[in-house]
């Protein structure tokens, strides 16, 4: 769990960043509509939660800054008997005062009129500039004589780049509960089945293990479905022969995990499914063991590709002189995406991959980032050796850097060829 304490200081930090004489306004996510009066869960959005912990809608967080003083001012819904007998508790501005280390906290019906006291002799302002809520226009307008506007979210952004250890534990215990529904889903009896049903197996195991959502819709996909990178219509039957590309991560107090396993529809790999994907997981490795401050994960990318050529050369793939391929970039064509991403609150965390002059920003020290090499070759493409034909493997791990190398995270799940047929059911 984040400790209150570690809210504030984020809060503390973000507000060292902004000028004296300026205010700093975070909405909450607003509800979304799933279809005419039917809701999504509510979620909170990510930077609003990463600076406050706060799960609930219709919240704004004020940041006051002088030459003097930082205040930091939250606004909560009000407590409303009636109204909870429909959505639920509320914490009210009473209890949110006694629950959260902010200096002042107001009903949000209030945030108009204290806005415009608060703004007095000030001429700065951030938010969230590229924002379509509906308050950052109000907030816009409101604000109209400000000197200089800036946006808000990067200064954030920053922020959520590097964890903290209690944010690691957080992404450990998602990962665990995601270890569970990869396993399980290598087990269940897979005969007569649909992806679909497997997907259901997979996310069974999150909610009962209290992950109440998915951080990404799970991409279940039997053999040439998983050449469409984002699948997630998981129709199909599952085919005795094929493989199965699981991309799946829970999300468990608001950290995601994202995990992908490519196993066989009938517990055994084929020769051909096995010598694709031992070429996946050896490139996986490598990249993984690459990993250490310092290195840039352009550097990881371009080795990947190196990798996965001279392989795909050396299996009739491709032809010709695998570095001259990929600066041809005709590996593209069989291994389209990046090898990883940062990974946190939100599945591809959107903290910065480049510094403000556009230079890339190494690996550092508790930095968590997917590594993900694939394999994508389409059933129709006639110029690859039949056996590879209809074939998609992706196997993806998810990464922290340490102060001389690195953890993997997900390492407690099957992956190579005898680990994910030990544990799988055979047809
Ligand atoms: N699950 C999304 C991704 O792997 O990036
Ligand atoms: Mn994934
Ligand atoms: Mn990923």
């Amino acid at each position: 769990m984040i400790k209150e304490s570690e809210y504030k200081k984020r809060r503390d930090s973000l507000a060292k960043k902004m000028p004296n004489n300026s205010v700093g306004v975070i909405f909450s996510a607003e509800p979304a509509t799933r279809s005419h009066d039917t809701h999504h869960p509510y979620r909170q959005e990510s930077n609003f939660y990463y600076l406050s912990g706060f799960k609930e809608d219709n919240a704004v967080l004020l940041f006051l800054k002088t030459k003097e003083v930082v205040k930091t001012v939250m606004f909560v819904h009000k407590k409303d008997r009636a109204l909870e007998l429909w959505n639920g508790e509320r914490l009210g501005a009473k209890e949110a005062k006694k629950s959260f280390l902010v200096d002042e906290v107001y009903e949000s019906s209030e945030f108009k009129k204290r806005l415009k006291e608060f703004m007095k002799g000030k001429d700065t302002l951030f938010c969230e500039l590229g924002s379509k809520k509906r308050e950052v226009k109000k907030l816009l307008k409101l604000t109209k004589d400000f000197k200089t506007k800036h946006d808000i979210i990067p200064l954030v952004q920053k922020m959520r780049l590097f964890k903290s250890a209690a944010e690691i534990e957080l992404v450990k215990e998602s990962i665990a509960i995601t270890t569970k529904a990869h396993h399980r889903a290598m087990r269940v009896n897979k005969k007569d089945r649909f992806e679909y049903e497997l997907q259901a197996e997979i996310e069974h195991e999150f909610k009962i293990n209290a992950a109440y959502s998915d951080a990404y819709t799970s991409i279940v996909a039997c053999g040439n479905s998983a050449n469409t990178l984002h699948y997630i219509k998981n129709d199909k039957p599952l085919i005795d022969g094929e493989l199965i590309l699981i991309d799946a991560g829970c999300e468990h107090n608001y950290y995601a995990s994202d995990i992908t396993r490519t196993i066989p529809v009938n517990g055994k790999f084929t020769e051909a499914q096995k010598e694709l994907y031992n070429l996946v997981l050896e490139t996986q490795l490598r990249v993984i063991s690459m990993i250490k401050p310092s290195v840039k994960r352009s550097h990881l990318q371009e080795s990947a590709e190196m990798m996965l050529t001279k392989g795909m050369v050396e299996l009739g793939i491709l032809k010709g002189n695998y570095k001259k391929l990929v600066k041809l970039q005709k590996h593209k064509r069989y291994y389209p995406h990046g090898i990883g991403h940062w990974m946190g609150i939100d599945v591809h965390d959107p903290a910065p991959y480049k510094d403000k002059k556009h230079r890339e920003i190494p690996l550092q020290k508790g930095m968590v980032l997917t590594i993900e090499p694939g394999i994508y070759i389409d059933k129709d493409d006639k110029s690859v050796p039949e056996r590879y034909r209809g074939i998609g493997i992706r196997i993806e791990d998810n990464i922290l850097v340490t102060k001389d190398g690195y953890e993997n995270l997900s390492s407690a799940i099957a992956k190579t060829v005898d680990e994910v047929e030990s544990i799988s059911t055979k047809l």
